[in-house]
């Protein structure tokens, strides 16, 4: 099977190709298929209750394992190996625990606006890239839940396709880019749109 990746996207491992659970699946377009199903029902899951532990290992862990479930053998389990972008593997559970600890501290004190939290909380997400695949996807839902839990509307993520790659894509991932050199301002803008 080939596979195509928008920029920004992380290369398969060989292990990981072999990770993929229906093996009638030959074509990237039956994959993004199946994937998007599999997400969609995740989704209902998500946002269909109130969940009391967001900020924690356990619901980053379960939210993947949702999303992915039908799809890979390695869905909600932290990659273990290294990727372009990312903390070490065994720096993963560490640096998700201080940042669930960190964004609690941020709503305690209530100095930083909650959409910033949310955003810098996605920002971070993806940077420590907690699995083999599907971070952005991930953290992107991770993010909308946890603001819809705290009654504030999901994101807009821009106004257009973030899993193709699009200008709205291209302006996400420039936006990380910054957010990477502690410049958060694009990314502010680009996740809540207003027309
Ligand atoms: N420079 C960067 N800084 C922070 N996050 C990034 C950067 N480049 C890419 N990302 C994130 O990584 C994601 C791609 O990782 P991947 O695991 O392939 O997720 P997915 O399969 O959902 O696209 C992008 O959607 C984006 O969220
Ligand atoms: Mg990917």
């Amino acid at each position: 099977m080939k596979f195509n990746y928008p920029e920004g996207a992380t290369p398969l491992e060989g292990d990981e190709l072999d990770a993929l659970l229906p093996k009638h699946i030959t074509l990237q377009s039956e994959l993004n298929e199946w994937e998007h199903m599999n997400i969609l029902e995740a989704e209902k899951w998500g946002f269909g209750q109130r969940h009391a532990d967001i900020l924690s290992l356990e619901f980053i862990q379960l939210l993947h394992r949702k999303m992915f479930s039908e799809t890979w053998r390695w869905a909600g389990k932290f990659r273990t190996t290294l990727k372009n972008i990312g903390v070490m593997p065994y720096e993963i559970s560490q640096e998700l625990v201080k940042l669930c600890a960190d964004v609690e501290e941020q709503m305690k004190h209530g100095i930083i606006p909650f959409d910033e939290i949310a955003a810098r909380l996605h920002h971070r997400l993806v940077w420590i890239h907690p699995f083999p695949n599907g971070n952005g996807r991930h953290a992107r839902i991770y993010t909308d839940v946890f603001l819809v839990n705290h009654q504030r509307p999901k994101f807009t993520w821009g106004q257009g396709n973030l899993v193709a790659p699009t200008q709205t894509r291209k302006a996400y991932i420039n936006a990380l880019k910054e957010a990477d050199r502690h410049n958060f301002e694009p990314l502010f803008d680009f996740v809540r749109q207003t027309n």
